[in-house]
């Protein structure tokens, strides 16, 4: 199985219905493809963005060309790679694109269990850039518990 897992920055603060009305047609195509995975949409810091991670998972093929396909799309940019490679199984068996939002709040409370990041200056989206930070933010929305 191979893993892709990406951040971006959304251009437009769609709300919580929206993106699942927006998601409607790809989790069709995600279903054709064999594609599972989980789209986190993080927002709510005072004065910063909204921001998107998410992972997909699948046919090596099928997820490059998903990948590829959603870094055209005008409702996000600067989409940066944060992770990919083979992996075991699968995380997000069954969820043809399981859809969480949540708060930069509870990402910066994540991040300060974390001697390393306590205290870090850095905005949201280098963040979310960490390749640690972010497999634990999606974990979590599996239900497993995160490993240190
Ligand atoms: C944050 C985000 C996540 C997306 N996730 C998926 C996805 O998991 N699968 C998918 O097929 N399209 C996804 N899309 C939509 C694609 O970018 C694209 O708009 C859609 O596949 C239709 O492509 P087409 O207009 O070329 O047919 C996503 C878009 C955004 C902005």
């Amino acid at each position: 199985m191979y893993e892709l897992i990406y951040a971006s920055r959304a251009v437009v603060d769609l709300s919580e219905n929206e993106l699942e009305v927006f998601l409607g047609r790809s989790r069709e195509r995600n279903a054709a493809a064999d594609i599972t995975g989980c789209l986190l949409h993080v927002h709510d810091r005072p004065g910063d963005a909204a921001y998107f991670v998410q992972l997909l998972e699948g046919p090596q093929e099928a997820v490059e060309e998903t990948y590829r396909r959603i870094t055209q799309d005008l409702l996000h940019v600067d989409s940066t790679v944060v992770y990919q490679g083979e992996r075991e199984g699968r995380g997000f068996e069954g969820w043809r694109m399981r859809l969480a939002t949540i708060t930069t709040e509870s990402v910066l409370a994540l991040i300060a269990t974390d001697p390393e990041y306590l205290n870090d200056p850095r905005p949201t989206a280098e963040l979310l850039q960490n390749p640690s930070l972010a497999r634990a933010l999606l974990e979590l929305q599996a239900g497993r518990a995160v490993t240190p």
